[in-house]
């Protein structure tokens, strides 16, 4: 099994970026913890991160016919692209959206999410927990035990 984890614009200011909301983990933290969630899964976990929506979009439909379910965090663009959306949307890939902070509880401009239309499954305000969450969620799900 491969899952395909992508991450939005400043998610690797992890650590640095406004610990309040965001926690103290940096980047390598949730690397490492991907990481170690592929090994106790026994499954391929990739991380990709871009500032650049471009680049996302360029993620998803390589991922065509590579990989199996899709882990998403898309940052500010969970808020804007309708280009993230249709890419998840062009690939059919099962799509879970990950959100560290629970924005549900945030800014008004926060409450809508066009690639989560795409997903089966949200995980918001949990932390780098959620990541591990959703992958396990995809492995359930790929599995047929869900
Ligand atoms: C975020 C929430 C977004 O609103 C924000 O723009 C981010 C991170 C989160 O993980 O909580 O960059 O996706």
């Amino acid at each position: 099994m491969k899952i395909l984890v992508l991450n939005g614009p400043n998610i690797n200011m992890l650590g640095i970026r406004e610990p309040g909301i965001y926690g103290n983990n940096s980047f390598s933290d949730l690397l490492a913890l991907l990481e170690k969630t592929g090994q106790e899964l026994d499954i391929t976990v990739e991380q990709y991160q871009s500032n650049h929506e471009g680049c996302l979009v360029d993620k998803i439909q390589d991922a065509y016919g590579q990989f199996d379910g899709i882990v998403i965090n898309p940052a500010a663009y969970t808020h804007t692209s309708i280009a993230i959306l249709d890419a998840l949307k062009a690939v059919s890939i099962p799509a879970v959206e990950v959100h560290i902070s629970d924005v549900d509880n945030r800014e008004p401009f926060r409450q809508i999410s066009y690639p989560g239309l795409a997903c089966c499954k949200t995980i918001k305000g949990h932390g780098l927990e959620g990541y591990r969450e959703a992958i396990e969620y995809l492995y359930q799900m790929l599995n047929h035990k869900i």
